[in-house]
């Protein structure tokens, strides 16, 4: 069997949504799998592991642990277009990719449901895998083994853009760096902001984002690893952004907008230039999509 997934970038948090709301990104990895008699082979840009420790090995041996049955010999060749350790979902795009080959060599064993419980249980949060999966705007809360994750659409004038840095940031560092417990008035300030999140994108009222992207959960403590944060976010603000937030774990920065010019972008990495941070801004669209699988034979 030979099948090739494609699996989109994701953004996560979106500001005060941490680990409960994310986006599919227009931005897309492919990977391609066939089965093989015997061996494992793994085609992948440097820098990324080739063997069992890969995140689409890893997602394809926890689905058929999870039918009691073992992973058949493989090839997987990726075209990695989503950057590493950017805050942009690059691992739980190769594990979603893993999890639906896996779905797909065992006959499409697994219901939707079931597949977004297993990929948010071997990621560990769900605001990645589950717009990977579904596309769109996805808010998804887990309780015990409960996943409840809901997909809305994202209409198409508003649009993304992402400063990515060159340099990496490890999502367990980004995460072991925030404190246990916050301030209840922190807590306050985010549940209200999530919230503003979802009304703004139900009223389709844009111009609410900038007070909807804001954080004290993450981003505040975040800032010593991401170097130029602040600076850059104040620059897609002053450049017409209508929101703007660290992606996921970071370094990138995401900047919500509903004009089609390039000012954001350009601000963005005119301040980048100045604080010698090297990267690059891109213009990208929400994808209303989630991951696919085609069968190539
Ligand atoms: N919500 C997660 C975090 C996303 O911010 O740590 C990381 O991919």
């Amino acid at each position: 069997m030979k099948l090739r997934i494609k699996v989109p970038a994701t953004s996560a948090n979106l500001g005060p949504g941490f680990d409960c709301i994310g986006v599919a990104l227009d931005w897309w990895n492919t990977i391609d799998i066939e089965t093989l008699a015997r061996g494992l082979e793994i085609e992948c840009a440097p820098g990324l592991p080739r063997d069992k420790s890969n995140a689409v090995i890893q997602g394809m041996i926890a689905a058929f642990e999870q039918k009691n049955q073992k992973m058949p010999p493989v090839k997987i060749k990726m075209d990695a277009a989503i950057p590493i350790a950017s805050g942009l979902g690059s691992s739980s795009a190769a594990l979603v990719g893993g999890i639906l080959a896996a779905n797909a060599i065992m006959g499409d064993v697994f219901t939707r449901s079931q597949l977004l419980t297993l990929a948010t249980h071997v990621e560990g949060h769900p605001d990645n895998v589950t717009p990977a999966l579904l596309g769109g705007m996805v808010v998804a809360v887990q309780e015990g083994e409960r996943l409840h994750a809901v997909r809305m659409d994202v209409p198409r004038d508003l649009r993304a853009v992402i400063f990515v840095p060159t340099y990496p940031v490890l999502t367990k560092k980004a995460r072991g760096i925030l404190p246990k417990a916050i301030p209840r008035a922190d807590a306050i300030y985010n549940a209200g902001r999530t919230a503003l999140w979802i009304a703004a994108l139900y009223e389709r009222r844009w111009d609410w984002l900038d007070f909807a992207t804001r954080d004290r959960l993450h981003q505040p403590y975040r800032v010593k690893l991401v170097r130029g944060m602040n600076e850059l976010c104040d620059a897609a603000r002053g450049a017409g952004a209508r929101g703007v937030a660290l992606s996921g774990a970071g370094p990138s920065i995401i900047a919500f907008t509903d004009h089609a010019d390039d000012d954001i972008a350009a601000a963005m990495e005119r301040v980048a230039r100045k604080m010698k941070i090297d990267g690059r801004a891109h213009l990208v669209g929400i994808s209303k999509r989630g991951a696919r699988v085609t069968r190539l034979k």
